[in-house]
């Protein structure tokens, strides 16, 4: 099989992690004879050092052209001091939105040898996480109106019932293949939108009779996750709920760093990037954990290419390494073998060739 895949590998910790994760992908080429064509693409703070404008003209020329996109993570405090609309984060959000990417998926899934560095008591642990984040991507808040006049500021939040029937429609999808409960969560005790979600997706669940349906309000969402993360199976939720909940989530399965996300939509064209962010704090260190990239090339093989049979080798490969011991700094926990960046990206290469 021949792919185009455009590579973002912005920011800080970005360049080290896709190295990594393009390792496995150069590994899968060899392994099962398919041919991927790398567009190294400029976006965010990287393009600003290089073009001066977040997203210029020929990265969002090459990402169309691309049969799917893998980015690192673009932002960081070199960058805080841009104006709003040439940030970094604009990047990735008008990438989002050019290539109509409207469903994000984000899987919070707890490997059993990652229990130790969960934060939640073993007794809740034990139970199991095992859930999807199914977050709308290109509406509501980040999206809407943003203004400051004066010493005040506005930024709107809408959603239209297309936009929700759409995402919605992504979530029960996923519960279908799952374990057949989405959990619809909102705010529909003071937003409009929120009210406007719980009508669509009330009606929309009609049509998926074996899907059961609740409500939750967010900040009881929050704190559910956190007591008893196994009665989740789909969250689906806006924007900005999605956000904040998959990253709260994350933690629960030990770090936010072996995370990994599909973004689906309109197009043919898919977009795979952990769901962190640059992590200035450890960038130059080799100490990034680049396994959610790596995941988020699993997620690629799936849902781009329908290569499944190379989705669960990438997967698999990270459940032995991890089997075996190893771990990056942010998921360590006492007896176990703390590896660098590298490393790690290493070890996910060699067991996938003997796997
Ligand atoms: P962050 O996710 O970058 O980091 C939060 C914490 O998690 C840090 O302590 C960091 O060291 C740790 N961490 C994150 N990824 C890790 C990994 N792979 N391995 C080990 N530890 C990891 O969030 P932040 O600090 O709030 O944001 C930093 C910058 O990244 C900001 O500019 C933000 O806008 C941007 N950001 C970008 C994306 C993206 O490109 N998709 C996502 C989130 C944040
Ligand atoms: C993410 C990030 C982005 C978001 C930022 C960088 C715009 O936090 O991908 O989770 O909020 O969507
Ligand atoms: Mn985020």
């Amino acid at each position: 099989m021949e792919k185009r895949i455009a590579i973002v590998r912005g920011d800080y910790i970005g360049p080290e992690i896709v190295s990594e994760a393009m390792k496995v992908l150069r590994c899968i080429e060899t392994k099962y004879d398919h041919t991927f064509i790398y567009d190294e693409v400029l976006a965010g703070g990287a393009a600003i050092d290089a073009t001066g404008e977040c997203l210029p003209q020929i990265s969002i020329d090459a990402l169309k052209q691309a049969d799917a996109v893998l980015l690192g993570a673009v932002g960081g405090p070199k960058y805080d001091s841009q104006p709003a609309n040439n940030r970094p984060e604009k990047a990735l959000l008008r990438i989002r939105s050019l290539l109509g990417l409207f469903a994000n998926l984000r899987p919070a899934i707890l490997f059993p040898q990652l229990a130790d560095a969960s934060p939640l008591k073993p007794e809740i642990v034990q139970k199991g996480i095992d859930f999807v984040v199914v977050r709308e991507l290109t509406g509501g808040i980040y999206f809407g109106k943003h203004e400051t006049i004066g010493d005040r500021a506005v930024d709107e939040m809408a959603y239209s019932v297309d936009e929700i029937k759409r995402i919605a429609k992504v979530a029960f999808e996923t519960a279908q293949v799952r374990h057949h409960k989405v959990t619809c969560v909102d705010k529909a005790n003071v937003l409009d939108t929120s009210k406007l979600w719980r009508k669509v997706v009330q009606e929309l669940a009609k049509e998926y009779p074996d899907v059961t349906l609740n409500f939750m309000y967010v900040d009881n969402a929050a704190m559910q996750l956190c007591k008893d993360p196994s009665q989740f199976d789909v969250i689906l939720t806006e924007n900005m709920f999605g956000d904040i909940l998959s990253d709260e989530a994350s933690m629960l399965t030990g770090t936010i760093g072996t995370i990994g996300s599909a973004s689906l939509g309109s197009t043919s064209i898919g977009m795979y990037e952990p769901i962190h962010g640059s992590a200035p704090d450890i960038a130059g260190k080799d100490m990034a954990n680049p396994l959610g990239t790596i995941l988020s090339v699993a997620m690629m093989m799936r849902y781009s290419f329908h290569l499944e049979k190379e989705a669960k080798d990438i997967e698999k490969a990270v459940h032995a390494i991890l089997d075996q011991g190893y771990r990056t700094a942010d998921m360590m926990s006492k007896g176990m073998k703390q590896v660098g960046c590298q490393e790690m990206g290493d070890l996910v290469v060699k067991q996938i060739e003997n796997n």
